[in-house]
């Protein structure tokens, strides 16, 4: 999909950790268009929980510029924070309190009134297949149903854009299933997702576009059926995925 506006820019970005021997980004450029799922894809280590931390405002880079909504990462952190949300690769609730008392108290957070909040959290919990578990402590959730409601968390101010961590990382088939059908229809309001995921069938099966990501630089960025029609000898986007990041095991 062509896509016009892009609502991220992502320039030649650097960033060393410190006491780190390589970089963890090495000139990782990119553009994310409005209204696409955008697959940011790669092994263990590429960088792709750098990058989102880079977007969110949680790191600053060591060079090399982003923008998100066409405000620098770096100066405009709490304006870009009111409309991204963001789902963590680690799950960020609290373990004692309820389903609907960790929406209660990240509502309030965002500065979100008490009544609209209640009516958006009925909504998400439905859609998200937890009404019936809305008063349950969450020490007491599965792993599928933690990161559903750590996907609701960040949906409760209802971002312009939406950027998951491994959203999908080890979840049941149902929850997935689920997840992925609500990353289409938020897609559908025209909202814009980044999401990262090393599941290369499933990033083929919903991403509009994706960038392959290894050692910290974008290495090939494209529409997944265009990107597997230019590479040789390739029919799916894993056959893609070992021709540019080679076999080598990344531990
Ligand atoms: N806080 C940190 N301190 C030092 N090195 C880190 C830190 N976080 C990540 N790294 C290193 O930076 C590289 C990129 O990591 P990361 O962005 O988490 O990759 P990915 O999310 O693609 O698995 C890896 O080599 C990782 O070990
Ligand atoms: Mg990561």
């Amino acid at each position: 999909m062509q896509h016009t506006t892009s609502v991220i820019r992502i320039e030649n970005l650097c960033k060393t950790y410190p006491a780190a021997l390589v970089p963890a980004l090495d000139g990782l450029s990119l553009d994310v268009g409005q209204a696409e799922i955008f697959g940011l894809l790669g092994p263990n280590g590429a960088g792709k929980t750098t990058t989102i931390n880079v977007l969110c405002g949680l790191l600053v880079a060591d060079a090399g510029s982003a923008t998100v909504l066409e405000m620098d990462t770096n100066i405009q952190k709490d304006s870009i924070r009111k409309r991204i949300g963001v789902v963590p690769q680690n799950i960020a609730l609290y373990p004692n309190l309820s389903g609907q008392e960790n929406i209660a108290f990240i509502g309030r957070l965002y500065g979100i009134d008490a009544i609209a909040l209640k009516k958006k959290a009925a909504i998400l919990l439905e859609q998200f297949g937890l009404t019936p578990h809305t008063h349950k402590r969450v020490n007491r959730y599965s792993g599928g149903m933690k990161r559903r409601l750590n996907i609701i968390a960040s949906l409760l101010h209802d971002p312009e854009i939406l950027i998951l961590d491994e959203p999908t990382a080890g979840v049941d088939v149902q929850s997935r299933a689920l997840i992925l059908n609500f990353l289409k229809q938020y897609r559908a309001l025209g909202k814009t997702i980044v999401y990262t995921s090393h599941l290369l069938e499933e990033a083929e099966q919903i991403c509009d576009r994706i960038a392959i990501v290894d050692e910290g630089k974008v290495i090939l960025q494209g529409v997944p059926k265009q990107l597997i029609q230019n590479t040789p000898d390739c029919r799916r986007l894993e056959d893609v995925f070992l021709h540019y990041t080679g076999r080598s095991l990344r531990d």
